[in-house]
């Protein structure tokens, strides 16, 4: 006879060995894993594209990419901010660093004539990383509508038609080696905190959208040598973001040698840095109404600390 207690065992074991599984790709991931990111510097001059590349994550990523060998088209919003940016990047080596302008919160782009100017390059690296979201005490019907529209333009629609210019491009680039395009994530797409609604929707927007994408080019016909990942990403420091510095809080430089050495891991959503991988794994232990009354207390105190500095 099979005792109860043998029951519990087995049923024991049997739920265990799926956070096993996590737990050794945890390891691997962070401790083990050799960065493979050189595989994309395929056919040089090999181009690296990367979104909101003037601040914050998006310049230290720049940076990061340039050193490893990489040629740079850049993109962000003001010219002179962007071409300081690229000429320090240059004063670092040789390679090429060219930029583009644009708005992305703005309603409508011709993304065929923004893309037109690399027709001829070698693209291997997207790195759509431009994106933000304001604190604000309002909800969203007290909020004017292009002002909303503006949240899910920047953060979804513009890397959305980016990657639809991209794509015949980047296939022709993938006929010679693996090219990659990542798209920078947000925990408050996995969360949604109170008045980051859009936000967070525009993030889970690219969760769906790069497993469809990476469908798209690897499971639908002959795979096209492209793939896509989704970078979840916690609290970093930033211009947009001027908290003290943290092991859960890492500066942008910092968190860009993360998020380059992880770069083509294999795992279509991940967090690059360590301890947000941490914290994602004890918001969902702990379960959405406790993590809801967490993230509105977390939210009402940095609004209370803004309103004190302004
Ligand atoms: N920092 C965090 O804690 C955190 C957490 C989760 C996710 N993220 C995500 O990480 C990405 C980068 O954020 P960050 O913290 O590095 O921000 P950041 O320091 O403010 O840098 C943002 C970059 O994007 C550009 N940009 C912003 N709005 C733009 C627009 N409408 N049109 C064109 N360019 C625009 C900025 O240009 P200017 O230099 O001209 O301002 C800058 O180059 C975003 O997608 C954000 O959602 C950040
Ligand atoms: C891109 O790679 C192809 C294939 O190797 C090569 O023939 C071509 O010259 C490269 N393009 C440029 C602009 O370097
Ligand atoms: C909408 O609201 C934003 C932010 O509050 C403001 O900057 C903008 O001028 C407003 N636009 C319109 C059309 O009212």
């Amino acid at each position: 006879m099979v005792s109860t207690v043998q029951i519990l065992a087995v049923a024991g074991v049997v739920l265990l060995i799926p956070q096993l599984y996590r737990f050794i790709n945890f390891i691997w991931l962070y401790f083990l894993r050799p960065s493979t990111v050189h595989e994309y510097l395929h056919h040089p001059p090999t181009y690296a594209l990367i979104t909101g590349a003037s601040d914050g994550i998006g310049k230290a990523v720049a940076r990061e990419l340039y050193d490893k060998g990489f040629n740079l088209i850049l993109h962000g919003r003001n010219e002179e901010k962007m071409r300081k940016v690229a000429d320090e990047i240059r004063a670092r080596g040789a390679h090429d660093v060219r930029y583009f302008l644009a708005d992305a919160s703005a309603p409508s782009h011709d993304f065929a004539r923004m893309v037109e100017p690399y027709k001829d390059l070698n693209i291997t690296l997207v790195f759509h990383n431009v994106g933000s979201s304001d604190f604000t005490k309002e909800r969203i019907d007290e909020q004017n509508e292009s002002y909303v529209l503006g949240i899910a333009q920047r953060n979804a629609i513009f890397p959305l038609l980016l990657t639809r210019a991209l794509l015949p491009k980047l296939r022709l680039s993938a006929r010679n080696g693996p090219v990659l395009v990542a798209f920078v994530g947000s925990q408050a797409g996995d969360i949604s905190p109170p008045r980051f609604s859009v936000y967070a929707a525009s993030k889970s927007f690219l969760i769906a959208l790069t497993r469809g994408l990476d469908n798209d080019e690897r499971v639908w016909g002959a795979p096209t040598g492209i793939r896509f990942e989704y970078l979840a990403v916690g609290q970093v420091q930033s211009n947009s973001l001027r908290v003290q510095a943290s092991l859960s809080s890492p500066t942008s430089e910092r968190f860009a040698k993360a998020v380059v050495a992880h770069l083509g891991c294999g795992w279509r959503r991940y967090a690059p840095w360590m301890p947000h991988a941490v914290m994602q794994w004890a918001m969902e232990f702990l379960g959405e109404k406790a993590v809801d009354m967490f993230t509105a207390q977390a939210i009402g105190q940095m609004l209370e600390e803004r309103e004190k500095k302004d």
